[in-house]
């Protein structure tokens, strides 16, 4: 058995645990929401490589045999410095800018994603190899985050919310519209209303997270954990005992509660 330390900046990264959980039920879990420092977004890349240093060192004194940063925003400023740094297996987050271009009829794909992630090497890079061939539109999903720690998922507000981001991209004609935050998954249901609102519902949001699940089972099945240094951060938390197989343990830098309660409505 595994364990798997996986993060975000708060509740979105259980929108990839969730697929993570589907191909890998029997490993043990440890999720860590750093919702005191919540949002990413518009943070500096040192300060996040600093968050995500002190959230591994949590990890391995736990017994982590892999991390998963199930954020968009943390592996675009991070994931390079922990490969280089400790001595376990990452995965990180991919932007499915690739499969959003291969479904396109409109030649046009959108992406939605925070301010970080979209001036990261590692989406520009990505974007650099698609867009001889589409057209590719993007957009800061302004206010997505606050609305899904705050389990305001559907209602007027969200809607409002949503419509700002996805209007202006669907101005443009993208058919393909890609979810390059954890967070926005959960926000679907709203996004592919306000979409057909829009006289666009036949627009499709692409999910990276089972994608990166499937490639945690590869890295998993690699096998690669040893050396592992120790330390430690974070506060709340459920099981305190060993690990046990299928377990699930539960994180969060700040409000524990809004976590614990999320999890449950999974
Ligand atoms: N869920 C995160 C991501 O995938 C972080 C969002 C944030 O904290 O701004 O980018």
């Amino acid at each position: 058995m595994a364990v798997i330390g996986i993060m975000d900046s708060g509740v979105g990264g259980l929108s990839v645990f969730r697929e993570i959980r589907k191909l890998l039920p029997d490993e043990h879990y440890i999720y860590f929401a750093d919702n005191a420092h919540c949002p990413y977004g518009e943070k500096t890349p040192q300060y996040i490589r600093e968050r995500l240093r002190a959230i591994t060192d949590f990890f391995l004194a736990r017994g982590a045999d892999a991390v998963v940063l199930a954020c968009n925003t943390a592996t675009a400023a991070a994931i390079e410095d922990l490969r280089s740094g400790y001595d376990i297996p990452f995965v990180g987050m991919e932007p499915a800018v690739k499969p959003a271009a291969l479904g396109t009829k409109t030649g046009v794909i959108g992406v939605l994603a925070t301010a970080g992630t979209l001036k990261g090497s590692k989406y520009l890079n990505t974007k650099g190899r698609f867009e001889d061939h589409v057209k590719i539109v993007e957009r800061v999903g302004q206010g997505f985050v606050e609305l899904v720690e705050a389990g305001k998922l559907t209602g007027p507000e969200a809607e409002g919310v949503v419509k700002a981001a996805l209007e202006p991209l669907l101005a443009e004609g993208a058919d393909r519209i890609v979810l390059g935050c954890t967070h926005y998954p959960f926000l679907l249901e709203t996004l592919q209303k306000v979409a057909a609102e829009l006289g666009h519902g036949d627009v499709e949001f692409i999910d990276p997270a089972p994608a990166v699940a499937k490639r945690l089972v590869q890295v998993l099945s690699e096998g690669a954990a040893d050396d592992l240094p120790a330390g430690g951060v974070g506060q709340g938390g459920s099981a305190a005992s060993g690990p046990e197989q299928g377990e699930v343990e539960l994180f969060a830098s700040g409000e524990y509660g809004k976590l614990k309660e999320f999890y449950a409505s999974l």
